[in-house]
């Protein structure tokens, strides 16, 4: 039988606890869950497209079926390079759905043999969001068990840094 390779693409500037959440548990449903970070040359992130690889990397390190890459241009062009037949996106509450419907159906339009899959994280995180942690993070708030320890401990670097560069 031929294996379901899911992708779960996103901006993970930077990774969550939620995302972790549905990584794992797109792991034990698919047998291959390529975690795929968009390279966007649009926006201005806090994290380096390499430092997003690396800390999704170690995050998942000795996990089998995790895999992480990068993608631009179109997702289902990429989905197709990967042989997926899934994308995985994350709902945490109802706001999140009018943007994931239209993302669905045209990426349903643009090749209907990519089914969009969507996962409710743990309750704890369903309030936790990319940017919040940075909002909170710069304003000097905590972001402890929102995210990895990683992704803290780099948070924090990255805030030292800015405010050393304003001193
Ligand atoms: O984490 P994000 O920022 O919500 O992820 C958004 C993402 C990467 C899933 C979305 O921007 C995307 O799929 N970009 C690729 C461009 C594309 O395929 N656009 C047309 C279909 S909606």
């Amino acid at each position: 039988m031929n294996e379901i390779i899911a992708i779960y693409p996103g901006s993970f500037d930077p990774l969550t606890n939620g995302h972790v959440d549905i990584i794992q548990r797109g792991s034990r449903l698919f047998d291959r869950i390529v975690i795929a970070v968009l390279i966007n040359v649009d926006k201005a992130p806090l994290f380096t497209v390499s430092e997003r690889v690396e800390i999704t990397r170690e995050a998942f390190r000795g996990v089998a079926n995790v895999e992480v890459d990068t993608f631009d241009g179109l997702l289902v062009a990429y989905a197709r390079r990967r042989h997926a037949s899934v994308i995985v996106r994350g709902l945490r509450a109802v706001s999140d759905f009018e943007y994931e419907m239209q993302m669905a159906l045209m990426n349903r339009h643009l090749n209907a043999d990519v089914e969009t899959v969507f996962m409710m994280p743990a309750e704890p995180y369903t309030y936790v969001s990319s940017r919040l942690v940075k909002e909170v993070v710069a304003l000097g708030g905590s972001v402890h068990g929102l995210v990895p320890e990683s992704v803290e401990l780099r948070l924090r670097d990255k805030k030292l840094a800015r405010e050393t560069l304003r001193a």
